[in-house]
C-alpha cells in the first residue's frame, strides 16, 4: 500500500469515532492484514483522530521486511496505560496470515522469508505482530487469525469501518463482500483497496466487488476520500 493510500486509510479510520458506541463507532473491521501496513495505518488514524498523534506525524511503514516496522509518531506506548478501548474505536484485524494465492512460492509477491522452516508454508503473523508491538498500537488492535469466511460466521459486529484487501481472486473477493459488507453500520464506510477500472492496471475482482456494492444502492460513492486503487463508499440505506 503506497503511502499516499494509506493516509487516505487513516484518515478515514479518523471519522469512525464520529459514529456512536454500538452504531459502528467502536469497531473497524480489517479483512487482510500480511504485515500490519494498513493496520498500522488505521490505528495511526484513530489515535490521530482521538488526539493522540499529532496530525502530519510520521506515518506506519510496516512492510515486506520484518524490521520494517515503525511506529506512528506517538512512540512505542501512546496507548500505555489506557484500557483496552478506553472510548476508542477497535481494529478487528482478520487475517489467516498464510498468504494470498499471488504470494505462495512462485507467484510474484512472494517473499520467501516469510516461510515458516518448520511448516513450510507462510506464515506473516510473527511479522505482523511484531510491528503492532513495536508501534505501541496493541491496546487498539485485535489479531482475528483465520479464514475470513469462516471468522464471519462466528464474529458478530456492526463495524463503522470495513476495509477489504483480502484476497483478490474471485472466489475470496466475493466471499469478503459478502460476508462482510452486511456489517458496515449506516452511516459507516465500506473501503475496498486495489480497485482498478482499468484492467490493464490490475485484477478484477475488486472493482467488480466495488461496482456491485455500488449498484446496490445501499452505498453512495465517497469520491472526495479516493486515493489510488484505494476507493471509499458510505452505507445510506440497508440492503447489502
Ligand atoms: C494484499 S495482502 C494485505 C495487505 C495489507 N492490507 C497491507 O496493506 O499491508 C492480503 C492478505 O490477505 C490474507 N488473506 C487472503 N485470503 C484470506 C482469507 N480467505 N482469509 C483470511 N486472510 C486472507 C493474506 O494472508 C494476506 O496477508
Amino acid at each position: 500500500m503506497p503511502d499516499a493510500e494509506g493516509l487516505a486509510l487513516a484518515r478515514l479510520a479518523g471519522q469512525v469515532p464520529t459514529l456512536p458506541p454500538g452504531g459502528g463507532g467502536d469497531v473497524i473491521v480489517e479483512i487482510g492484514a500480511y504485515c500490519g501496513r494498513s493496520t498500522l495505518y488505521l490505528s495511526y488514524g484513530i489515535l490521530a483522530a482521538l488526539g493522540d498523534v499529532p496530525p502530519g506525524g510520521r506515518s506506519p511503514s510496516a512492510g515486506q521486511s520484518p524490521s520494517a516496522g515503525q511506529s506512528p509518531s506517538a512512540g512505542q506506548s501512546p496507548s500505555a496505560g489506557q484500557s483496552p478501548s478506553a472510548g476508542r474505536p477497535v481494529v478487528l484485524s482478520v487475517d489467516h496470515h498464510h498468504g494470498s494465492e499471488e504470494m505462495q512460492a512462485g507467484w510474484e509477491h512472494h517473499h520467501g522469508e516469510f516461510v515458516d522452516p518448520g511448516t513450510g508454508v507462510m506464515d506473516t503473523l510473527p511479522t505482523w505482530r511484531h510491528n503492532i508491538a513495536s508501534a505501541g498500537v496493541e491496546s487498539l488492535v485485535i489479531g482475528v487469525i483465520g479464514d475470513s469466511q469462516t471468522v464471519a460466521t462466528s464474529v458478530s459486529c456492526v463495524a463503522g469501518l470495513v476495509f477489504i484487501d483480502g484476497g483478490h481472486g474471485s472466489q475470496p473477493a466475493w466471499a469478503d463482500y459478502r460476508c462482510w459488507a452486511p456489517r458496515v453500520a449506516l452511516g459507516g464506510w465500506l473501503a475496498i483497496h486495489d480497485v482498478f477500472p482499468d484492467p490493464a492496471d490490475g485484477g478484477r475482482p475488486p472493482f467488480e466487488v466495488y461496482m456491485q456494492a455500488l449498484h446496490s444502492g445501499a452505498f453512495r460513492e465517497e469520491h472526495e476520500l479516493h486515493c489510488g486503487s484505494l476507493r471509499v463508499l458510505r452505507r445510506v440505506s440497508s440492503g447489502v
